[in-house]
């Protein structure tokens, strides 16, 4: 049975996923890049980038299991570009012409547009749909692989609060950002339903993941 995952899902002390204010020049705000330098220095970052090295210790080895076996992803509209790129009928996302993501990926958005084909195997499908509906149609089109939850926070959250997710993967970094977009906002005694193991690298992150209980 296809599943619902959640990787490499970066936030602070605090929770947030990203500072603010976002914007096509800062898409994290005043979190800057520090949410993810953990990850610059892995070798599944490096791969990603066609360059050569990188680290392969216990960061690398949970890293590189956000593409293991997942056939579509579901992003927010706050991922997919700055506030307003509804507004800017060429924006196609951050990533250039061939994005890192080489499935159909769901943008969840009230403003929602054509679909957009891009180079390697992704295409941007654009929906104006409850969490649930979007995981259907996700789960249609990732046949009998599973469904990654892409971020931002708040689609994270929307999808664990109905029930949704199976398995969530978030990498805890040492700064408090005080302000942004918050993950565990409403999500009360979430830890009666997973299973919840930690551990904390040498690059001084820590991996939290939360396994649903069947
Ligand atoms: N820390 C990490 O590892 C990581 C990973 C990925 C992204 N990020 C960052 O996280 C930030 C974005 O997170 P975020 O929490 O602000 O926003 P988000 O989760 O990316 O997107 C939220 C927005 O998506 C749209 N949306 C959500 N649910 C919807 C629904 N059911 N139907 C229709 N539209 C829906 C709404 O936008 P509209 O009303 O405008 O359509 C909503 O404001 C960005 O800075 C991004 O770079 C961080």
């Amino acid at each position: 049975m296809s599943h619902v995952r959640v990787h490499n899902f970066a936030i602070s002390l605090d929770g947030y996923g990203s500072g603010e204010p976002q914007s096509r020049e800062e898409p994290f705000g005043h979190a800057g890049e520090r949410l993810h330098e953990w990850m610059f220095t892995t070798r599944f970052w490096n791969e990603m980038h066609d360059d050569p090295g990188g680290s392969e210790g216990a960061d690398n080895a949970l890293a590189i299991r956000h593409g293991q076996g997942i056939g579509a992803e579901i992003m927010g509209s706050n991922k997919f570009g700055p506030p307003g790129w509804q507004d800017d009928p060429d924006w196609k996302g951050w990533w250039g012409p061939n994005p890192p993501f080489h499935t159909p990926t769901f943008v969840l958005t009230h403003r929602p547009r054509e679909p957009i084909e891009m180079e390697g195997g992704t295409t941007f499908h654009f929906l104006d749909a409850s969490p649930a509906e979007a995981v259907e149609q996700a789960k249609a089109a990732a046949g009998d692989l599973d469904v990654r939850i892409g971020g931002g926070a708040t689609v994270i959250r929307d999808a664990i609060a109905a029930g949704l997710v199976d398995h969530v993967h978030l990498v805890q970094v040492p700064i408090v950002l005080g302000r942004g977009s918050n993950v565990w906002e409403g999500l009360e005694a979430l830890e009666d339903g997973y299973d919840i193991e930690a551990t904390s690298t040498s690059s001084g992150v820590t991996h939290l993941t939360f396994t649903r209980r069947r």
